[in-house]
Parts: structure tokens; sequence; C-alpha cells
């Protein structure tokens, strides 16, 4: 285990915010996890658990101690003829695994292509894109209970799996550190091409009947036009969440304004773009400070280069006050805001 005392979190934030850490542990290998409960009584009001740092936002010093896991390594436990059984360890990287995945015949996750961050944080808040989430492939995940130092499997339908949403967001899981993912994938291509733009995609680039790898060359094509690569121009994707409202409150919304973008869910529930909602209130492209919204996609939030945690909260929290100024919508933030 590496160990570094008032670390620098500006090269493991997404949004290149400085901020330090009064203690940072690095874990590498399955002794860790005991030499960490060893140095660590992990407090989850002072300490994080860190991933790949694209789904927070650091606007102080860390006092306690940031975690990061970096173990790596996936096998396959079960597999039968049209299913396999992937277990991947939480240090993982996200789009690494899609890749490999497919370069092994392998589907389910590739329009979740090019998601930054790591696997064990994916089922933190249920990543999703392009008409896919990861509850559609999950099949459980091991946790360690720092509490204790004893590992759990929790299964899916304990996992309490939302839109932007799982039971590990909540007070019941602030001991636990996912430490494997478990992912069911398919040996046959089932393709999942609904979500708006990927059909285009794919007759742009000339195909008719797609591989699941050109599924994912599309998802990367149109992500690459849509969002600031977070290397170049930091950002944590999208800054709010699609506001979720009931089937009647978007009815008259969509009276109100007839371009609004509404997605139909269950229970007579609907979601709205928040993208629109912030373009409408003329904040794309916008700044504040060194904040601001991205001249390519509304809901994105950008550091300019010098930006404070602050200042992107600041300028998140103007946004929220003319959404609800307008349309009477609270929105709310989508990364781990600290
Ligand atoms: P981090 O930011 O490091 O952590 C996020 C949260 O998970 C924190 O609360 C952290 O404490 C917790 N956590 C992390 N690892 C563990 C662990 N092992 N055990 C316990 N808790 C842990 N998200 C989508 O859903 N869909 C998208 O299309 C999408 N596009 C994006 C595009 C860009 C350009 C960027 C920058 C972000 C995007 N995101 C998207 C958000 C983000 O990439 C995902 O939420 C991703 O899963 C975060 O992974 P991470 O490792 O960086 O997590
Ligand atoms: N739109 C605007 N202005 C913009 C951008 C978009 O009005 O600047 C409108 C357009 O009408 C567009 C619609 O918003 O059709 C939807 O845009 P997009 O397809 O980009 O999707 P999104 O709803 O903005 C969500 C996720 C993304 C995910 C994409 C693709 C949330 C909060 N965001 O964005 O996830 O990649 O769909 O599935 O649900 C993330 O979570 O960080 C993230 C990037």
């Amino acid at each position: 285990m590496k160990r570094f005392d008032n670390a620098s979190l500006k090269h493991l934030n997404s949004f290149a915010v400085e901020a330090h850490a009064r203690r940072l542990f690095v874990l590498e290998s399955e002794n860790d996890f005991q030499a960490l409960q060893a140095e660590l009584k992990f407090n989850p009001a002072t300490d994080l658990i860190l991933g790949g740092g694209s789904n927070i936002l650091l606007t102080k010093n860390i006092d306690g101690a940031v975690i990061l896991n970096r173990m790596t390594g996936k096998r396959i436990i079960e597999e039968s003829a049209d299913t396999v059984l992937l277990e991947v360890s939480a240090g993982e990287n996200w789009h690494d695994l899609v890749l490999w995945s497919l370069e092994q015949g392998l589907s389910g996750i590739e329009n979740l292509s090019l998601i930054p961050g790591c696997a064990g944080a994916a089922p933190m808040q249920n990543i999703g894109a392009y008409g896919v989430e990861l509850a559609d492939v999950l099949d459980s995940v091991r946790v360690l209970d720092m509490t204790d130092g004893n590992s759990i499997d929790v299964n899916h339908s304990q996992c309490q799996f939302g839109y932007r949403h799982s039971r590990f967001k909540t007070v019941a899981a602030r001991y636990d550190l996912i430490t494997h993912i478990r992912l069911r994938l398919h040996r046959n291509f089932i393709p999942r091409l609904t979500y708006a733009g990927i059909d285009k995609e794919l007759d742009s680039m000339g195909i008719d009947k797609p591989t699941a790898k050109q599924v994912s060359d599309a998802v990367i094509r149109i992500r690459r036009r849509k969002l600031p690569d977070p290397s170049v121009t930091g950002n944590a994707g999208s800054f709010f969440k699609n506001p979720v409202v009931s089937g009647s409150r978007a009815r008259l919304l969509k009276n109100e304004f007839a371009k609004l973008p509404v997605y139909p869910m269950n229970n007579d529930t609907a979601k709205l773009s928040a993208a629109w909602l912030i373009e409408q209130c003329g904040w794309k492209g916008q700044a504040m400070g060194n904040a601001a919204v991205s001249d390519q996609h509304a809901l994105v939030l950008i550091n300019t280069g010098k930006a404070t945690g602050r200042e992107i909260l600041d300028l998140a929290d103007a946004i929220g006050e003319s959404i609800k100024r307008r349309f009477d919508i609270q929105l709310q933030t989508e990364p781990q805001i600290l």
C-alpha cells in the first residue's frame, strides 16, 4: 500500500480543481485491505473513497484520508453458451473494460463506451448512456465493510438501482468499499439502438447491421462531438440530473414549452432535459469567474483553467436559481460535492 501525506488531488479529479488530502492511501493488492484497516479507522464524515474522480467536485481540502482503490483484474466465474459472468476488480478503468469485453466477443456494455472512471464506481450512480444502464448487466457487487473488514455480496435487487441512483449512495452504504462488480455479458449481440442519434451515426458511418464494436464506435464518435474531453478541459460530465416529474406536470410544461424534450418513464413520470432548460435560461457558453457552462453541452460545467471548486459550485447555484425562477423546477446535482 502506498501512503502520502498532504497529497494534492488536482490530478485525481476530472474538474482538475486543487485540493489536498491530509493522507492518501493507494490500494494495489488484496493484502492492502488489511494494511489499510490497521492504519485507518474509516470515518465517512472525513474520509473519501475515490475512483477516477470523474463524478466529484472538491470545494475544500479533505481533512481525513482519501483511499484510492487501484486493484485490477478480471476473471470469468461462470459461462454458458450464451452468457458469461465476469468479475471485475474495482480499480479497472471502465472504458478499457468495455473495449476488452468487445475484444472477447462479449456484448452488453458497448453503449456505455467512453464513460470515464473506474469499474468500482459504476454501480454508485448506476451509470447510464445511450439507452443502457449498468443495472441491465449487473449481477452483483462485492463490498468490504470498513467497520469490520468483512466482505459481502450485494445482489441486483439489493442494489436498489434507479436513474442515477443506487443503495451505494445511501447512508446504509456509507462504510462500504466496493471491491468487485460482477457483470452478466452476452455472447450473442442484441443491438440497442433506440437512443436518438445512434442510428443516424451508424448511417453516417455507412453501417446497416452493426456489430457490438461498431455500436461502441458510434457512441464514441457522438460523445467526442458532444462532450468536452476532461483531459483537456476540466469537467464532470452532466453536472445536474435530468429532472423527473409527474406525467401531469410534464404535460403542462410541454403545453407551455412545445420544444422541451420530455422522455416518458414508468409509473406516469417523465424525465425532462436539464440541458434544454439551462440553455433556455441563456447559460450555454456563459462564464462566471473561472467556471463556465460548456458551449458544447449546456449540462456540462467546465473549469476554464484556474477554477476553484467553490467557483464551480457558485455557478451551479446560480443556474439552479434561474431554472427554479423560470420553470419552477429544482435541479439536483449529479456529482458528489465535497
Ligand atoms: P469517482 O468520481 O471517483 O467517485 C464517484 C463516487 O463514487 C464518489 O462518491 C466516490 O466516493 C464513490 N466511489 C468511487 N469508487 C468507489 C468504491 N470503490 N467504493 C465505494 N465508493 C466508491 N456518468 C454516467 O452515468 N453516464 C455518462 O454518460 C457519463 N459521462 C461522463 C462524461 C464525462 C466527460 C465525465 C467527466 C463524466 C461522465 N459521467 C457519466 C460521470 C462519471 O464518469 C461516472 O459517474 C463514473 O462512474 C465515475 O467513476 P469514477 O471512478 O471517476 O468515480
Ligand atoms: N440539449 C440542449 N442543449 C444542449 C445539449 C442538449 O437543449 O446543449 C437537449 C437536446 O434536445 C438533446 C437533449 O438535450 O436532444 C438530450 O441531450 P443528450 O442526448 O446529450 O443527453 P442528456 O440528457 O443531456 C444524458 C446523460 C448523459 C449521457 C447522455 C446519453 C444525465 C444527467 N445525463 O445527457 O450522462 O451520456 O444522456 O445517454 O442523465 C453524465 O451523467 O455525466 C452524462 C454525461
